[in-house]
């Protein structure tokens, strides 16, 4: 028997700390949750991601009372990229997230479905994404790609 333990390594930056190129991305994404349409929630999720020529796209969460038929930010970006610009690679995703009070403490991280459909954009580009997820108290940089946030991924075909 072997005992094996996986890590996510990420970084935790104050917003000043960032670079010109990560704030603009994470300024769309907040700048995004006014597309979110969450009258059950009330949970504001906006996300925008970069393309390989520089092109910023952005999505909001969009529920339905039939709950199961809603979609997460994250998802509704990547598709509607997807299906817009399939041959462009995305480079980074920035997530943000607006509740009553305003925009959470915390950085929110992406679902566990998010990151199956982020982890088959890498691949489907061959280009790890830079992901940051935007707290007023901080942002989490995670450089090394999904496979950080998504370890013992279903791939296998
Ligand atoms: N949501 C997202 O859009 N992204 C996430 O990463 C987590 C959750 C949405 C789904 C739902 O509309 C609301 O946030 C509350 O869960």
């Amino acid at each position: 028997m072997k005992d094996l333990t996986h890590t996510c390594h990420y970084a935790l930056y104050d917003y000043d700390e960032l670079a010109d190129r990560d704030r603009d991305l994470i300024e769309a994404a907040k700048h995004a949750t006014k597309g979110s349409y969450a009258p059950y929630s009330k949970f504001h999720v906006g996300a925008a991601l970069r393309l390989a020529d520089g092109t910023i796209v952005t999505g909001a969460n969009q529920e339905n009372v039939a709950f199961p038929s809603g979609l997460c930010a994250e998802r509704t970006v990547l598709f509607y990229a997807g299906a817009v610009y399939p041959d462009r690679a995305v480079t980074a995703l920035a997530i943000a997230a607006y509740a009553e009070e305003g925009f959470t403490t915390m950085p929110i991280a992406p679902c566990g479905a998010c990151r199956q459909v982020m982890l088959e954009t890498e691949q489907r580009y061959r280009t790890p994404m830079r992901i940051l997820l935007y707290g007023t108290e901080g942002v989490c940089v995670v450089e090394g790609g999904v496979r950080e946030l998504l370890p013992l991924q279903f791939d296998s075909f």
